[in-house]
């Protein structure tokens, strides 16, 4: 572990800026890329830990993967030429990663082996080895499937049609799910109670797949995938800017007095912007410009954020799914905010990296501020004119969680020293030196 790093307190922030490429976005052209009849150029894929490991389980499937300056050329092998893989394909820090390669692995029907690093293999598995078992596929893990190490046994792939109603919003599952149904025999159908993020859909209509959505009951939503028998990508891809690492400059900017910040070429699917429709109910100045959809269905725009004097609001089930991924930073900018901030009905925050509840919990109580931690979610207690006092917090090794301490540390008022800050390298592996460089700390280039 490197040295903890001193962040703040600075002066307004004023900046422009772009943020690295998005990372589910960048998941899912590769593996899309994999099963793709052509090869693609992708422009800005996210070279960071997560998703370098992507290409390592594409190659271990026999992709061709050709890095350039600034763009990766793969050459997948299809939807039925794949190899069986001659090693363990280590899915490292990714949840993404390991839930969709599964559904794709389960497709195939190659005898291929699966792990992960130590917060990987805590995390429940049993969530698509269910479901990819009721389509046929032959899955064994430690506790019966829930947990990493996994094997998919090699039976010639071949999947049956199904029916799925997912007993919680997510995009992982989802996403395994609508990627296993392209080896199908027949129409794949999945019901999630909300709106997770929609970058698999999109995706898979770019590559000519019939997906169809459709409102179910209450806020729940039906995709339907028709296996297409050949998946064609488009012939070049850029990757926009990941919303989620914008969020903390988001953040810094509402929070950091006089601070004003733009963001380029950011990711604005609306599946993935409910922190923005929260923020404005906390009233937040963010204003989205030039918002233009690209070759795979993303809109991409820019954001302009202005230091702004928030109040408290409440944070349900519903707002959940949507922004899952950044409901930590509502610690920091419920600290901020005039009145008490509730985050409720956000349990899935208890399985990400870490537990992603009790982390923000004690690492922000820490610094001073004033919040309880609840069974699904968090209170913050707020003060326009306290904020945060500063002092020493941990990340625990997951990304979000230091970043969003470092992003603290700017808006405190003695500092915060951040223990490995390393883990940023997960998403945003050029944080520290974006960091310096908005805050006009450094002139390091
Ligand atoms: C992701 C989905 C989200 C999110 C994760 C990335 C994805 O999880 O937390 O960082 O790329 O599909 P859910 O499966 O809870 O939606």
């Amino acid at each position: 572990m490197n040295k903890p790093v001193l962040i703040g307190p600075f002066q307004p922030l004023r900046a422009e800026l772009s943020v690295p490429a998005d990372k589910s976005i960048s998941h899912r052209v590769a593996l899309a890329s994999l099963l793709s009849q052509s090869p693609v150029t992708v422009t800005n894929y996210l070279t960071a830990e997560d998703t370098l490991a992507t290409l390592d389980a594409i190659k271990a499937f026999d992709a061709r993967v050709a890095p350039t300056r600034n763009s990766v050329r793969i050459t997948g092998v299809g939807l039925h030429c794949a190899p069986e893989p001659k090693n363990v394909i280590d899915a490292r820090n990714s949840g993404t990663l390991a839930r969709i390669i599964l559904g794709i692995a389960a497709g195939f029907g190659r005898f291929s082996c699966f792990t992960g690093d130590a917060s990987l293999r805590e995390r429940p598995m049993g969530r698509v080895v269910e479901p990819l078992r009721r389509m046929g596929a032959e899955i064994r893990g430690v506790t019966g499937g829930e947990r990493l190490p996994m094997v998919v046994l090699g039976n010639g792939g071949g999947l049956r049609s199904s029916e799925t109603v997912l007993p919680v919003a997510s995009a992982q599952v989802k996403s395994c799910l609508l990627f296993a149904g392209l080896f199908a025999d027949g129409p794949v159908m999945v019901t999630e109670p909300g709106r997770s993020r929609d970058h698999t859909e999109r995706l898979l209509k770019a590559c000519g797949v019939e997906v169809t959505i459709e409102d179910a009951y209450s806020s729940s939503r039906l995709v339907t995938i028709e296996p297409p028998g050949v998946l064609q990508i488009p012939g070049e891809i850029e990757v926009p800017g990941d919303f989620s690492s914008a969020a903390f400059w988001i953040t810094a900017a509402l929070v950091v007095p006089g601070s004003e910040v733009r963001i380029r070429k950011v990711g604005l699917n609306p599946t993935r912007t409910r922190f923005l429709d929260i923020l404005s109910r906390m009233g937040a100045e963010v204003e989205m410009r030039s918002v233009v959809e690209d070759v795979i269905g993303e809109p991409v725009g820019e954001l302009v954020v202005r230091h702004s004097h928030l109040r408290a609001t409440e944070i349900g089930p519903d707002d959940v799914p949507s922004a899952v991924d950044e409901l930590p930073l509502l610690a920091l900018l419920g600290a901020f905010a005039e009145g008490e901030t509730l985050v409720w009905g956000a349990r899935e925050l208890r399985v990400k990296e870490t537990d992603r509840i009790k982390s923000v919990c004690e690492e922000f109580r820490q610094l001073g501020v004033d919040i309880e931690e609840r069974p699904d979610g968090f209170a913050v207690l707020g003060d326009p004119k306290g904020g945060i006092r500063g002092g020493r917090a941990s990340s625990r090794g997951d990304h979000r969680i230091g970043m969003g301490l470092a992003i603290a540390g700017l808006a405190s008022e003695g500092g915060v020293e951040v223990e490995n800050l390393e883990a940023a390298a997960v998403s945003y592996p050029r944080f520290l030196w974006d960091l310096e460089r908005i805050s006009g700390r450094s002139d390091r280039r």
